[in-house]
């Protein structure tokens, strides 16, 4: 008989589940796929029957074809896409609208007459984050405005409002539970991360009426019991957390001056704070790192919108490239100086720069610019985003000296190195880079009795290699100007 602890992983565009040892090893994994619609310039959605039917499945197999009869699942994680907005109806569980996702760019304009209001620093106070398309509260706002009968329906209490995890949530317990955690308010420019409830002010300022909201929990806590899961029925959820921040747990950065950077389809970097909600002047987002017994930790967070998406677009948009893995050898064999800029801003820019109307652009072509110097300038911009994370965090008094990195990217030694490199930095790479999956499952195991504190965690991290830098500071500093000068040339 084997014990695990399920992690189901609800990502922008796949989702997973994962079977965890009690040693944090992964003893399986099912993902699947989905469609993204783009049903306008800048407008990004996803089905969310697509986000449930791909959990059931992914939970499905991984159950049927991975667990034993004798084994046991102690406790189910979900970690998830953040600020994506759903709302439903409380009694058919139907959503009313497609998922908004957290890259949807259509509140721009609201966002900017907002931000004239010069309301920005008395939001800021409050959730730690800019007024910015990006985050669900203008998205929640749109749907109600533009779906015939949705105010209504919402005042009268009969719409509820989550992001992906509270959609899951519901659905997996057959619509009995509407509640999120800390880490996923945090994220909807509604919550006050000081107070740690639901700000009465903010769902004025946005127009928001306070029935849609669910309950918040802590990261790791007694969410409720499966009843609509297949072979997951009767288990129950004990952790919930974004993704980022799971990433973080996972990564066991659970001191003061920690840092992770995740390089999925964006990258976040995001540096523990500890007990104190640091206020950024450089615009980045303080956030809730975790909630565990009611008491909050809190982070510093450097959101880039494009990382893992720019060499995917190399790949299906430009096909300069077969697979991602094409990449490594093809920088390996490129100067690192070829002087050609790539300024992914497909999306507009995030941290620091906050420009939803900012679009990409290439710099620096001349007549022997070739594939592999536009592939590698790709890898390189993920490199100076988290650079220019880096000068924000600095500028705001703290220098992460180490950074813990995961997600996809991770896998390519050549962007570690010249990241190492560009940052003046170690880099390190865990064994286990699936490190979102592994800090819901620590998040529920926590709550299932299966870890009795932080430390038993720290001591399941392993390094699987370190990158240290090795390029002189002149000759980071003229690459990385180059990086500026195209950047203020969009
Ligand atoms: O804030 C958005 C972030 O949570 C999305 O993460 O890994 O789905 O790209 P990912």
């Amino acid at each position: 008989m084997s014990q695990y602890l399920l992690s189901i992983d609800q990502g922008t565009t796949s989702s997973r589940a994962i079977l965890f040892d009690l040693e944090g090893n992964i003893h399986a994994v099912r993902q699947e796929e989905f469609p993204q619609h783009f049903p306008d310039s800048g407008w990004v959605e996803h089905n969310p029957e697509d986000l449930w039917s791909t959990v059931q499945r992914t939970c499905d197999a991984v159950m049927a074809e991975e667990f034993g009869t004798d084994d046991e699942v102690l406790g189910v994680g979900i970690t998830n896409q953040r600020e994506t907005t759903i709302i439903w109806d409380r009694k058919t569980g139907k959503p009313v609208y497609n998922a908004i996702v957290w890259q949807d760019r259509r509140t721009a304009d609201y966002c900017k007459s907002l931000k004239l209001s010069s309301h920005e620093p008395w939001v800021h106070g409050k959730t730690g984050l800019l007024i910015d398309p990006y985050f669900s509260a203008t998205k929640i706002r749109w749907i109600l405005e533009n779906v015939s009968g949705a105010r209504e329906r919402a005042e009268r209490g009969e719409l509820a409002f989550g992001t992906v995890d509270s959609f899951i949530l519901w659905r997996l317990t057959g619509g009995r539970v509407h509640r999120t955690d800390a880490t996923n308010a945090s994220r909807t420019l509604l919550f006050n991360i000081h107070s740690q409830q639901w700000d009465e002010d903010l769902l004025e300022f946005f127009d928001i009426p306070a029935s849609l909201l669910p309950e918040v929990m802590d990261s790791s806590d007694d969410f409720g019991e499966i009843t609509e899961g297949g072979a997951l029925n009767g288990s129950s959820v004990y952790g919930i957390a974004g993704d980022q921040q799971a990433a973080l747990f996972g990564q066991t950065c659970f001191e003061v001056g920690m840092a992770k950077s995740t390089y999925g389809t964006g990258c976040f970097l995001m540096l523990n704070t500890g007990d104190k909600a640091l206020r950024s002047e450089h615009r980045l987002l303080t956030t809730v790192a975790y909630r565990l017994d009611g008491k909050t930790t809190y982070a510093l967070e450097g959101s880039i919108f494009i990382a893992g998406a720019a060499i995917q677009w190399l790949r299906d948009g430009l096909q300069l490239i077969n697979n991602a893995c094409d990449t490594e050898p093809l920088a390996q064999g490129t100067p690192v100086d070829h002087g050609v800029y790539l300024v992914p801003a497909f999306t507009g820019l995030g941290a620091p720069y906050w420009d939803p109307d900012a679009r990409g652009a290439i710099f620096g072509l001349t007549r022997d610019t070739g594939i592999k110097e536009i592939v590698t300038a790709g890898l390189q911009s993920v490199c100076y985003q988290t650079k220019d994370l880096q000068k924000a965090m600095e500028k705001d008094g703290i220098r992460p000296t180490t950074l813990r990195v995961d997600g996809g990217m991770v896998a390519n030694s050549w962007v570690l190195q010249f990241l190492a490199d560009i940052l003046g930095a170690t880099v390190d790479r865990p064994s286990l880079v699936e490190t979102t999956a592994l800090g819901v499952a620590y998040l529920a195991g926590l709550k299932a009795g299966v870890y009795q504190s932080l430390d038993e965690l720290s001591d399941l991290w392993r390094c699987d290699r370190r990158f240290e830098p090795m390029m002189t500071k002149e000759h980071r500093d003229r690459l990385y100007e180059g990086w500026i000068n195209a950047v203020q040339k969009l």
